[in-house]
């Protein structure tokens, strides 16, 4: 089992043990998360212990990027399955810090980047991704791994740490993962939880929908004729309620040429969708790489 680290000193003074430990070749993954773990969180976890000789997994409800209105309070929590899971992933460590832990006093600092945050989730929960840049800066710069590992089931935010790590020369390699999804093609997540029976069955029209998206780009579509078509297929569930539905560049995250085929474009493109089932706001997306 993991050894469970609930405190910044003690979370840097195992790091330091394991590098004196392993020497100059001592390599360290990070797997951040806010648990309620799922094979999407074990994807993750597994792949940086195959790549490292240490995983710190980290598993924290960060406040600061959830809006006034979201499920901060109501965000799924389980210590003891999450642990679980952490231990038959390959997870070495568990950092598991207390809201008090990590902003003893409300933080100064912000962290925006601009451009990549312009719309998709940037535009729809104002302030999200500052509080992304803002806990995973804290977090890579307690555990200062060699590597961190994200999911692209949210690639935007992927875009952002990249876009971020960047800028500020934070000394870390960002290795982007594919999306896990249940066997009928739902993409993983720890809110999937909250759907009702009708609910889940209703949202795999979002994944079915994104998997038409090859074929449409091959047969010509332009972006917004991609985005009309992603959000009828989309519509076509009465409870699907679309937050937005957007064909954009990736990573850039920028509208591709107007009225051109996508598949003309040379370009990484994107489909994005964010979609409400009752109370609940599932996303999903697709990247594809033109020819
Ligand atoms: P969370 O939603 O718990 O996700 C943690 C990591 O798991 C993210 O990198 C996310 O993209 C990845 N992930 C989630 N579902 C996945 C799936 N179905 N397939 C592959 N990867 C998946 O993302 C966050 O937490 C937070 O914003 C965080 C980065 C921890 C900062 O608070």
């Amino acid at each position: 089992t993991p050894l469970v680290v609930r405190t910044i000193p003690e979370m840097r003074e195992a790091i330091r043990t394991h590098r004196a430990a392993a020497g100059a070749t001592a390599s360290v993954g990070f797997v951040p998360t806010m648990g309620f773990l799922h094979d999407g969180h074990a994807s993750l976890i597994g792949r940086s212990a195959r790549e490292n000789g240490l995983t710190v997994l980290s598993i924290f409800v960060n406040p600061l990027q959830f809006g006034p209105n979201e499920d901060f309070e109501r965000y799924p929590r389980d210590e003891a399955r999450d642990l679980e899971v952490a231990a038959r992933a390959g997870a070495d460590i568990v950092f598991m810090p207390s809201v008090a832990e990590m902003y003893p006093t409300p933080a100064a600092t912000q962290i925006a980047v601009s451009g990549v945050t312009e719309r998709l989730c940037g535009a729809s929960r104002p302030g999200h991704f500052d509080g992304v840049g803002i806990v995973v800066t804290k977090l890579l710069n307690i555990v200062q791994p060699d590597r961190a590992y994200f999911g692209l089931k949210d690639a935007q935010q992927v875009a952002v740490i990249e876009r971020m790590v960047a800028d500020l020369n934070q000394p870390v390699e960002i290795v982007p993962c594919p999306i896990v999804r249940e066997s009928d093609g739902l993409a993983m997540s720890s809110r999937n939880v909250y759907l009702s029976e009708d609910e889940r069955r209703e949202a795999l029209v979002i994944s079915r929908t994104l998997a038409n998206v090859p074929a449409w780009i091959g047969a010509g579509k332009d972006a917004a004729q991609l985005t009309a078509a992603v959000k009828d297929g989309i519509s076509a569930s009465p409870l699907a309620d679309i937050d937005y539905v957007e064909t954009l560049t990736y990573p850039g995250l920028q509208p591709p040429a107007p009225e051109a085929p996508l598949s003309a474009s040379g370009e990484r493109i994107i489909v994005a969708a964010a979609v409400r089932f009752g109370r609940t706001r599932l996303i999903d997306n697709i990247l594809i790489t033109t020819p």
